[in-house]
């Protein structure tokens, strides 16, 4: 006999007790944990449960009938369905106090080490428009939230130019405003898509590969220059010349206005070579005195004033006095490595990204930096015995790895360095609190500071300082 099947069922009144740590809220129905988007902790909701394991089943928010005093109106057009600002719902006061609790949770319950009090966690000064890249994609089938009279659509109707829809790589919806980077952008990629559409030009068709519109990826600096690559299914001078030569004329703030044919059967631009149409190749982005140049295949923090706060943070807690030996692992396009250089005797930036490093390696260059060395490759291999012969043993260590925290060997090697000063910054606080736990018997817990750097998510980025017992 085959399994019995699920049936969605109706919760009339369920109280929300928590917002979890991957962004869902959670609340508690006949011995399990209910999770559900969209709601805030306090809400009481009418739910439907949509699927049920073991001990913990999924709910979709049907209707709020007491809302939380957290509770305010969204801003955004396109809540429900976007997965971005998800949390809009809830004040900017709740979202932050959720997201000290994380930290606190996962050094309790994960980490189970001794620490004194978490700081007040610092809040992004912008929460709407704080991030400087977003991308977005064509569709010849735009996401329609009803299926009434889809059939009668025309094909400029159906064309749409936005996100895709959480969780699921073949349905975009068609964006018409976003508040996640300066309002340019919106006035951008509409123009595009009217553009596109008032001429003819076909939209990508995900299950057939083929179309000529792709992408477009935009990014900004803090100085409001702008950098746009318009992604291509196809050759097709014509048509590419004529909208690359509108936008060009309609949007002076563009300065490096570029393209890219994507024929491939995937989306990313890593491996192709990116075409200038006007203007230059790159941004270049300043943190205090530094300049950073930005190429369209750079990976740069998204929000660029709270990057500022989280790195001067990360440099006061690694306390450098101008003779200290760093290393930065983790280091990316070498930000944090330059960010503390001034104060520091020589840097070592250890990165996995090879194009990571050639940037890190020219942001050196470009700032007159001749302290810092940069090495490409996995940490576990590359953060070894002779790396520390032939560059010392590190005073201090910084280390930012990816939401999957470090692997044991690369714990192994911080704790045999000896460095008086660990500084871990991490934008995952559960593998954060699992690494210091593996470290604490070598380094005691001084002090933690989180820092919210994505507003309306879950997200939370926390940095903290381990000294050497
Ligand atoms: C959270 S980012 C930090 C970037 C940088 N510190 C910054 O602030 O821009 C983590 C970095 O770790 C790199 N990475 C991931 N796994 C790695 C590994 N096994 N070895 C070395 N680097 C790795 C990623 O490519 C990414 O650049």
């Amino acid at each position: 006999m085959g399994k019995s099947k699920f049936k969605p069922y109706i919760i009339e009144s369920l109280t929300i007790t928590n917002a979890g740590s991957e962004g869902k809220c959670i609340a508690r129905y006949d011995d399990k944990v209910v999770m559900i988007d969209h709601a805030v902790p306090g809400d009481v909701v009418r739910a439907k449960v949509t699927s049920s394991k073991k001990s913990f089943s999924f709910a979709s928010l049907q209707q709020v009938l007491k809302p939380s005093a957290d509770r305010i109106d969204t801003f955004c057009e396109h809540v429900g369905m976007c997965g971005g600002c998800k949390w809009q719902q809830m004040s900017y006061e709740a979202q932050l106090r959720y997201k000290q609790q994380q930290v606190q949770d996962a050094f309790e319950r994960i980490g189970k080490f001794d620490f004194p009090p978490i700081e007040p966690i610092i809040g992004s000064t912008q929460q709407q428009f704080y991030r400087n890249k977003l991308e977005y994609t064509f569709t010849n089938k735009r996401w329609l939230t009803s299926l009434d009279g889809a059939a009668e659509l025309t094909t400029a109707e159906h064309a749409g130019l936005g996100y895709h829809i959480p969780g699921r790589f073949d349905k975009v919806f068609d964006v018409n405003k976003c508040w996640l980077m300066d309002d340019l952008q919106n006035e951008i990629r509409n123009a595009i898509k009217s553009f596109c559409i008032s001429n003819g030009y076909d939209f990508y068709n995900i299950y057939a590969k083929e179309g000529l519109m792709r992408g477009i990826i935009l990014r900004r600096n803090e100085a409001g220059q702008w950098m746009l690559i318009v992604s291509f299914g196809r050759e097709d001078n014509q048509r590419i010349t004529e909208l690359m030569s509108y936008i060009n004329r309609q949007f002076p703030q563009i300065t490096s206005l570029l393209y890219v044919i994507n024929a491939k059967l995937n989306d990313t631009i890593h491996d192709l070579d990116i075409q200038v149409f006007a203007g230059d190749d790159h941004l270049v982005e300043k943190l205090e005195n530094l300049k950073f140049k930005i190429g369209p295949k750079s990976f740069f923090q998204t929000n660029t004033m709270q990057t500022l706060t989280l790195y001067s943070k990360a440099r006061e807690f690694a306390g450098l006095t101008g003779n200290e030996n760093v290393y930065d692992l983790y280091t990316g396009v070498g930000t944090i490595a330059l960010f503390v250089s001034k104060q520091a005797r020589q840097v070592v930036g250890i990165e996995y990204i090879e194009g990571a490093i050639s940037d890190a390696k020219i942001n050196a260059q470009l700032n007159g930096i001749t302290h810092t060395h940069f090495y490409a490759g996995d940490m576990k291999d590359v953060l070894s015995d002779e790396l520390m012969v032939k560059h010392g043993k590190p005073d201090v260590i910084i280390t930012d790895p990816p939401r999957a925290g470090m692997h044991e060997d690369v714990v192994k090697k911080i704790m045999e360095s000896g460095a008086s000063r660990v500084v871990y910054v991490s934008c995952n606080p559960a593998t954060q609190a699992r690494d210091i736990a593996w470290m604490q018997d070598k380094y005691l817990v001084t002090k933690t500071q989180p820092v919210d750097m994505f507003p309306h998510t879950h997200h939370v980025e926390n940095i903290t300082l381990l000294t050497l017992r």
